[in-house]
């Protein structure tokens, strides 16, 4: 390859939109591509026809045997653009559930299965690479991207992107792992500087990376936006090839976020392999540094190497004829089972399942009619369809109130030609469901419908997504005044009556629950669950299917208990200039000088929440199920350590239903010699479908590297000597059994890479 062919191999073909007829592109005349170059115009203007709504491409060189590789989010599902100028047909994806709720049904074989779905359609609609899973660790409730995410545990995080990214890739089909590194907040997040020590870093945020790398190799990693330690991620040696290659194993390819970073040459040499969405400018640049010699070709040749050792495994390159039919109504199933797996019942007085007597539904809250499958922005997918939970109530049997239906409909048409734009200009741009103010259910009407009706369903929605963070206010984390009226409202009217209410939450992340959770009969958290949302809150209401979903993520008592909610999401840096030199080609997304400095260390999530004893309102891996479950014969190998321990746990299923129980293991330390959070997850499990009567016995197993902590002095996984505990848990605060045993002497487990030093001293939190 010349040199130029291989700087439009490692630079993308540009962001390409099909805009309606007179609508100008923000990317200028898009057709023209490069104009002193019509040749690779044509190439890139013909490869665009290829997927039209794929996010990326590389390019092509025919002549030498070198095929584009076609690049589409994201992680609920493909996102391709669902029609095509001149045709009839369409192409829709499924929108499968949100990570959040794949997470929380602790189900790695199901999340296997919802990747292998998932890749199909990548397969079938001729795209090589799917951008997904997104892996960040959820450090913070109010992170706008977190229903992206899996869960505050790098563990279950690192777990369940491996099992996306085996089942994606077994169609032959690419993964890109995203946002490497620590892009934990939207706000600002093409400049904010994350500063965070090493061991929060190798314990917390890379983790779940690695475990995803070493377990699935993933064909590419998508390298973040942000600066980490005061390099921007794109461009850290330190990132991409020190820990990702060196220390972890890595041999895919690594690309860009959409315009990250902000030197080309940087980048390359750091071993951020491809740069995308790319624009010429970035060709040239290039090609000029290794002219000009600041750039050895060497390093070019590297990372053009690794792109097409990648493109040999690709369907575009072994010529895949693929169909555009992928079998939408298998994945609908997958998608609705898996959405009900992943339910977590919050609270439970015994209504639920609904009894075969109760028919009449009066259904409040605007979600009920306009239900959100999932959050905006990339993340978001092309559906056909979405089953609302009103059609779902219908499809299960149930009679819905007429007259509550038409005063919702009326209002929500109202209230949308009202509706502010959303803040979020990503949103605005890339569509995406943001609700409106809720409809005010007056104490009359809600006498009316308990009446007429044998149930009241309350639906609270919330929706966010790339390009914004959440707020900490009423109508985001809080309830607003008008939906806590709603709940008292319609609770007392029906309870009058004799009757029950059950809220459901239809949200993408954490809100705050424990000022009225207890006043309704039961909640159920149906978080965003994929376009056949309805129906499967509906199999989980009526008991087809029984709950088995817990919390991959704490909810505190308010926002201000968690640990990062004093320094989330940062602060701008004085005296730095913005917008620095960008030749991304996404330049009109501003880059504020912005430092987020991670105080609170190695205590995120129930980490922190168990260290110091803080009251919360569901704790980590919480969740209820129509039926019991006894624990009993939770027994250990042997008490002194030596390469791992078998722990076993029997578990029974006590009560009168079929169901499924989350195990989970926490280790705690001795915490002599190093600070250790009190109780870390060190495996999970789940029990198959036990019916009244059955059990079954659950193993696992603790290997050295699960005792170890990062030392920092070292650069070394150390686990300290001294008496461990290991306990069986149905969540982060309901341990069922307890064994321990002795590690004699302190073992060095591994020594990795001494890189990502902060700059700066950490005020860390401290036990
Ligand atoms: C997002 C990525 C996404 C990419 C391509 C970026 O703005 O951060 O998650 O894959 O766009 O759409």
């Amino acid at each position: 390859m010349t040199l130029k062919e291989k700087a439009q191999l490692l630079v993308g073909t540009g962001m390409y939109f099909e805009l309606p007829e007179g609508v100008q592109s923000p990317f200028g005349d898009q057709e023209a591509v490069d104009p002193q170059d019509s040749a690779y115009s044509a190439m890139v203007n013909h490869i665009r026809t290829f997927v039209p709504g794929a996010a990326g491409n590389t390019s092509m060189f025919n002549e030498k045997g070198i095929t584009t590789q076609v690049l589409a989010d994201g992680p609920a599902g493909l996102r391709i653009q669902p029609k095509r100028k001149g045709e009839e047909r369409t192409y829709y994806c499924t929108a499968f559930p949100i990570a959040t709720v794949l997470a929380s049904t602790w189900d790695t074989a199901l999340v296997n299965n919802v990747g292998q779905a998932m890749g199909n359609e990548v397969l079938e609609y001729g795209v090589d690479v799917l951008l997904a899973p997104g892996m960040n660790l959820q450090r913070d409730p109010l992170c706008g991207r977190n229903f992206e995410y899996y869960s505050e545990d790098p563990l279950v995080t690192g777990k369940m992107a491996a099992a996306m990214v085996k089942g994606v890739q077994s169609n032959g089909v690419g993964t890109s792992i995203k946002h490497f590194a620590v892009n934990n907040q939207e706000t600002n997040r093409m400049s904010v500087d994350a500063i965070v020590s090493q061991r929060a870093l190798r314990e917390l945020y890379l983790k779940g990376f690695e475990i995803a790398v070493k377990e699935a190799q993933p064909w590419t990693v998508m390298s973040s936006y942000n600066k980490v330690n005061g390099t921007y991620a794109s461009e850290s040696h330190d990132l991409l090839t020190k820990i990702l290659r060196d220390d972890w194993g890595f041999e895919g390819y690594v690309m860009t976020d959409w315009g990250g970073g902000s030197d080309v040459v940087a980048q390359m040499k750091a071993g951020n392999d491809m740069i995308q969405p790319g624009s010429p400018d970035q060709i040239h640049s290039l090609i000029k540094a290794v002219e000009e010699g600041q750039l050895e070709e060497s390093v070019l040749n590297k990372n053009v190497g690794r792109i097409l050792r990648i493109m040999l495994k690709s369907p575009k390159y072994n010529d895949f004829k693929y169909s555009s039919n992928p079998d939408l109504k298998t994945h609908a199933k997958v998608t609705r089972q898996a959405a009900a797996d992943g339910m977590v019942l919050l609270e439970n007085n015994g209504i639920l399942p609904l009894a075969a007597s109760i028919k009449k539904v009066a259904a409040f809250g605007n979600s009920s009619y306009d239900f959100i499958s999932g959050g905006t922005g990339s993340g978001d997918v092309n559906e056909a369809y979405t089953v609302s939970l009103i059609q779902g109530l219908k499809n299960g049997g149930y009679e819905t109130n007429a007259a509550l239906m038409k005063s919702y409909e009326n209002y929500l048409v109202e209230a949308r030609a009202n509706a502010p734009k959303p803040k979020n200009w990503l949103t605005a741009m890339m569509g995406g469901k943001t609700p409106v103010a809720e409809m005010i259910v007056s104490k009359e009407l809600a006498a009316q419908m308990a009446q007429e009706n044998d149930i009241a369903l309350i639906t609270i929605g919330r929706n966010s997504g790339e390009g914004g963070d959440r707020e900490p206010l009423p109508g985001d984390f809080y309830l607003t005044d008008v939906e806590m009226e709603m709940v008292l409202n319609v609770t007392e009217a029906f309870h009058l009556l004799g009757k029950q209410v059950v809220v459901v939450l239809n949200v993408g992340g954490v809100i705050e629950t424990a000022s009225w959770k207890n006043i309704p009969d039961a909640v159920l958290l149906a978080w965003q669950p994929g376009q056949e949302g309805g129906n499967s809150v509906v199999d989980v209401l009526s008991g087809k299917v029984n709950p088995s979903g817990k919390l991959a993520i704490t909810f505190p008592l308010k926002y201000k208990d968690g640990s990062s909610s004093n320094t989330f999401p940062g602060h701008e840096v004085e005296g730095e200039t913005g917008n620095e030199a960008d030749l991304s080609g996404f330049s009109f997304m501003n880059r504020v000088p912005w430092e987020s400095t991670y105080n609170e260390d190695i205590y995120v999530g129930y980490r922190y929440y168990n260290t110091f004893d803080i009251a919360v309102s569901y704790p980590f891996g919480h969740g209820k199920s129509y039926t019991t479950f006894e624990y009993s014969n939770v027994t250990i190998n042997k008490d002194k350590f030596n390469e791992k321990v078998t722990v076993s746990a029997m578990v029974k299923n006590t009560g009168g239903l079929a169901g499924r129980e989350v195990v989970q293991v926490y280790l705690t330390a001795p915490g002599k010699s190093m600070d250790k959070p009190t109780d870390v997850l060190v495996d999970f499990g789940k029990t198959r479908l036990l019916k009244p009567g059955e059990e079954e016995a659950l193993t696992f197993e603790i290997e050295a590297i699960d005792l170890c902590s990062f030392d920092e002095d070292r650069s070394a996984w150390v686990a300290e000597a001294g008496k461990y505990e290991v306990k069986i848990a149905a969540s982060a605060k309901d341990v069922q059994g307890t064994v321990g045993f002795e590690l004699p002497g302190e073992l060095v487990v591994e020594t990795v890479s001494n890189a990502l030093a902060p700059a700066m001293e950490i005020n860390k939190l401290k036990k």
